[in-house]
């Protein structure tokens, strides 16, 4: 799939990610996020944040996001977009910029409040699969 995002594309991901926030779950922080992801497939992928008691037991909308991913088959995550619940867009959060940096890489691009940006933008110098690698096999230190 091109790497070009067209404007349409843009305005579906809020769309849906628009869409999630009205399952969202957080009676406790009341601010409810909307995910949306297009994977290099073709399709769109969402998440709503899901809260919990255990306050810091909580999932973010991006945690939905890629498990919907995986579970609808896979593949790689190409545009991503965030937003809360009057359709502002806002950034991941830095736990959920790793999150998806493992299933779109550098490349990822992301709808940021100050406009398009890549992964390797907002994640600079990533630690990823990669890194895995450069431990052999059965090394213990
Ligand atoms: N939240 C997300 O769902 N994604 C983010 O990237 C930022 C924060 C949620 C977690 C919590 O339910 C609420 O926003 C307030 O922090």
């Amino acid at each position: 799939m091109s790497k070009e995002i067209t404007e349409e594309v843009w305005e579906k991901l809020h769309e849906i990610a628009v869409d999630a926030t009205t399952r969202s779950y957080a009676p406790y922080s009341k601010y409810p996020v909307g995910a949306a992801a297009l994977v290099d497939d073709g399709r769109f992928v969402s998440g709503c944040n899901v809260e919990n008691a255990g306050y810091g037991v909580t999932l973010c909308a991006e945690c939905g996001l890629v498990s919907d991913l995986i579970n609808g088959g896979g593949g790689r995550l190409v545009a991503f977009t965030c937003v809360n619940k009057e359709g502002t867009k806002i950034v991941p959060c830095g736990r959920c910029r790793q999150l998806l940096f493992e299933h779109g890489g550098n490349d990822l691009l992301l709808d940021m409040p100050a406009g398009i940006q890549t992964m390797a933008q907002v994640l600079p110098d990533a630690f990823g699969p990669s890194d895995l690698d450069e431990v052999k096999e059965g090394s213990n230190g």
